[in-house]
């Protein structure tokens, strides 16, 4: 064998040597790089050698080439493990860093808390509980029956039109809905048939409404629903300010104004005195002193008859109302949406 084929191929067993070693102790990424030009690039040592291939004799020529190829794929091996394993390493150390332990305690020891809405949904449970009510629990979607027919609700009825509600796709077509308000609830305390009834029910429900300042496509409200014997329009009026003013404090007042809901009669809308300017007037209540809360009335006969209830023995009072709306209201929040943008910054503040 010529002398300087026994050289080259020296050097080629050389080189797979050191960069072996240099790709098993390589550190990053970055390095593997330079490494992967050193040893393989276009002007590698390697790349050298192909070079001079021609103009070896043939049989040389044959030797050097094999041998070139094999050294090629060892150290394109050796840069591949390199790569897996140094890729490995920087997943496990990212994961190991973004690690969150939803658990635990936050750096400054402060714990998360319940949202507002779920703050004062139960202290107006705790109120009503106080009062002797018991708490219902409802559901979100509906049928046509529960939601409007037996609250009667004429077939007629706007808030029955598509454009109000979201129907589901399925039962027969416009059956099925998500509840436009906590009112479905009445109905299936009063199918229960267990009188006296004293109840609340606090919940989820859903309009066709776009966002806005004032307004949620999806948003809470409360329903009370009281029948017994010898209940009168009276007892809507003492529960109405006496549970309005555990809500905002016992200097607040409320009216009721006349008002039309289609299971309710006589109907009423009520309202209580300003929270910002205690009844003065000012800007959050457009002068008036007088801010809008709920809806409530005596429960329509319809509506009682509907679910096989003894009108001549039982009567009611019905009352409804956004608990969103009343938070934003209690603490001069300027747009219903900061609720639901899960902003921390506006959360920790209640
Ligand atoms: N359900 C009515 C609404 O969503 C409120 C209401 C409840 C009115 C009970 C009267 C009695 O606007």
């Amino acid at each position: 064998m010529e002398e300087n084929i026994k050289t080259i191929l020296a050097t080629l067993d050389d080189i797979v040597s050191k960069a072996s070693s240099a790709f098993d102790a390589v550190n990053d990424l970055s390095e593997l790089a330079s490494l992967e030009s050193l040893y393989l690039g276009k002007k590698s040592a390697l790349s050298e050698i192909k070079k001079e291939l021609s103009a070896l004799e043939v049989d040389s020529k044959k030797i050097v080439g094999e041998k070139l190829n094999v050294v090629r794929e060892v150290l394109e091996q050796k840069a591949r493990e390199a790569k897996e394993l140094l890729e490995a390493a920087k997943l496990a150390k990212q994961i190991e860093e973004d690690i969150c332990d939803v658990t635990e305690v936050d750096i400054d020891g402060v714990y998360g808390h319940l949202h507002l809405v779920t703050q004062i949904r139960q202290e107006l449970e705790d109120i009503f509980l106080g009062l002797g009510y018991e708490i219902a629990e409802g559901n979100e979607i509906e049928s046509d029956w529960y939601n409007f027919t037996a609250l009667n609700v004429d077939f007629d009825h706007p808030a029955r039109t598509m454009q109000d509600s979201f129907y589901l796709d399925t039962g027969e077509n416009g059956s099925i809905l998500l509840r436009t308000h906590t009112s479905p609830v009445q109905v299936h305390l009063l199918e229960r048939g267990q009188f006296p009834i004293y109840a609340i029910c606090p919940g989820r429900v859903y309009r066709r409404d776009t966002a806005d300042p004032r307004h949620l496509p999806v948003f809470h409200q409360i329903e009370g629903l009281v029948v017994d014997e010898g209940i009168g329009f009276a007892d809507l009026r003492g529960t109405v300010e006496v549970s309005m003013q555990a809500i905002f404090g016992s200097e607040t007042r409320t009216r009721l104004r006349p008002g039309y809901f289609p299971f309710t009669e006589p109907s009423a809308e009520f309202d209580i005195t300003c929270v910002i300017c205690k009844g003065e007037g000012c800007r959050t209540c457009g002068g008036q002193g007088w801010i809008e809360l709920g809806g409530c009335g005596l429960v329509h006969p319809n509506v009682l008859s509907a679910s096989n209830v003894d009108t001549d023995r039982y009567s009611g009072f019905a009352f409804g109302f956004g608990i969103d709306r009343l938070a934003i209201m209690r603490h001069n929040i300027l747009d219903i949406r900061y609720l639901i943008e899960n902003d921390i910054r506006f959360l920790s503040q209640f």
